[in-house]
């Protein structure tokens, strides 16, 4: 599939076209900022600009932490709260970063599901979908161990549950957990390994976050109608689309402050509120807390985790085929694995959620069940909790692996509009009168 059809950049001055002979990277950046944007774009489009400046806003950051932390067991947890009161602005730089992994979350969080509603994961953008899942792995591993870093007790004893579910993997388990902590238990060697992992991955990251951009721009973005922008000819494409700047830079820069003001508010006036106050308790390897919980965002998975208490074997025996803690895990790991699969699971012809009537209850199921298992991870195991993890897990894998399915082939979808341009008429009557299109009124 080529791109869609636009003007591309033609070096004007001397100087431009002989840098333009040797290195073609002020083509890159027009092509790039100019790049033909569907024009029904709505504000759940504006996440992965969100994103883009949440990740820069970490390594930033996160690269002056390091300038003033020591990453050994003695020193780790006083060398934060050395941050914290002598290091200039120091308790700033680090409540932002604590907070910014927050805003990172809930941005990713948004663009996933976003990605969900509209299908924007189907054909042909099943790359971009996939390269995102990797980056959302990986956010998630470089979370966990920065979590690890000021050394508190949630620390300690985070990475002691989470490192020891590796052990629970059959024959390898037990040589992979002692490989993976440097050691036999939580010490020195692993507060090293992941401070460097930590350090690195979010360049990993960024280097996904790369081939994401590059991949979406081969297939042009999709919208809310999932209809696609047309490919037939230059004025039909740009009848569909605005170029990105300055458009959706300054539509994307504006909602950034509006999310931005929020965010410094949490910064400033409650920079504590999404932490755990035991993780300003020194880590004490002969202390166990009462209840030991992950940060809100991966508390879904959490509870997935913890949803499988009983093990699978064969009937009537004592045979265990799959011990309840590795299936735990496995659940968990595939609870991230049927989403990766949905470009290929989900039969509906129709990409966006907007003119599939049955698939939208059960997306709104899915987004309720996201949240009770949030609640369920946060809850110890007992009473309700263990079912109710359950149930929303059986949901999440049903959604993926059944649902989805099922729907493309029962579901009567509604009339699509014919192209972006008609459905932007439609919704804004006044102002494409105005510019001159064709469009009718709803009293015409
Ligand atoms: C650091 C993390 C990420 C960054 C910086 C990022 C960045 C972006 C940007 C700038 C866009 C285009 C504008 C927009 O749709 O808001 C985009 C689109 C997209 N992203 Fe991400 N993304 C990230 C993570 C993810 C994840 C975790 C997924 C899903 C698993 C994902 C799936 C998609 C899809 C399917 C599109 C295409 C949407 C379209 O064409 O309209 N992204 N991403």
């Amino acid at each position: 599939m080529g791109g869609i059809p636009h003007d591309h950049y033609e070096p004007k001055s001397g100087g431009e076209k002989w840098l333009h002979r040797r290195l073609p990277i002020l083509g890159l950046a027009y092509d790039t900022l100019m790049i033909p944007t569907p024009k029904n774009l709505n504000w759940m489009w504006i996440w992965g600009i969100v994103l883009t400046f949440t990740l820069v806003l970490q390594i930033v950051t996160g690269i002056v932490l390091v300038m003033h932390y020591t990453p050994h067991v003695d020193m780790a947890f006083n060398s934060v709260e050395h941050i914290m009161r002598n290091v200039n602005g120091g308790h700033m730089l680090r409540y932002i970063h604590a907070n910014g992994a927050s805003l990172f979350f809930i941005a990713v969080y948004l663009h996933i599901f976003r990605g969900l509603y509209y299908g924007s994961y189907k054909a042909p953008r099943e790359v971009t979908w996939i390269i995102g899942m990797l980056i959302f792995v990986l956010m998630m591993a470089t979370v966990f161990m920065g979590y690890v870093l000021p050394w508190g007790q949630m620390s300690f004893w985070g990475a002691t549950v989470i490192t020891g579910l590796f052990g629970a993997i059959p024959v390898i388990g037990e040589p992979l957990q002692t490989w993976l902590l440097g050691g036999p238990f939580v010490g020195n060697a692993t507060l090293n390994r992941f401070f460097s992992l930590h350090y690195l991955l979010p360049f990993v990251i960024l280097g996904l976050v790369i081939v994401h951009i590059w991949a979406f721009h081969t297939t042009g973005n999709n919208n809310p109608t999932g209809v696609e922008v047309r490919r037939t000819s230059k004025e039909d494409a740009a009848k569909d689309t605005l170029p990105f700047w300055p458009y959706f830079v300054i539509k994307d820069l504006f909602a950034l402050a509006l999310i931005l003001v929020a965010f410094f508010a949490v910064v400033g006036f409650m920079p504590n509120y999404l932490g755990h106050p035991d993780n300003y308790i020194p880590a004490n390897p002969l202390a166990t807390p009462a209840h030991i919980v992950p940060e809100w965002y991966l508390l879904p998975f959490y509870a997935m985790l913890r949803a499988i208490t009983f093990p699978i074997g064969i009937p009537f025996t004592d045979i265990i085929i799959i011990d309840a803690k590795f299936l735990g895990v496995l659940v968990m790991f595939g609870s991230l694995a049927v989403m990766a699969i949905a470009p290929w699971t989900d039969t509906s012809r129709v990409r966006s959620g907007r003119y599939r009537p049955m698939f939208k209850w059960w997306f709104i199921v899915l987004i309720i069940d996201f949240f009770v298992l949030m609640w369920a991870g946060a809850m110890p195991a007992e009473g309700l909790v263990p079912l109710i993890s359950l149930i929303g897990t059986i949901y999440w894998f049903a959604y993926f692996l059944v649902i989805l399915p099922v729907l493309g082939i029962i579901e009567k979808p509604l009339p699509q509009p014919a192209t972006i341009e008609e459905a932007f008429d439609a919704d804004h009557p006044i102002e494409s009168k105005s510019a001159g299109t064709t469009a009718a009124t709803p009293a015409e």
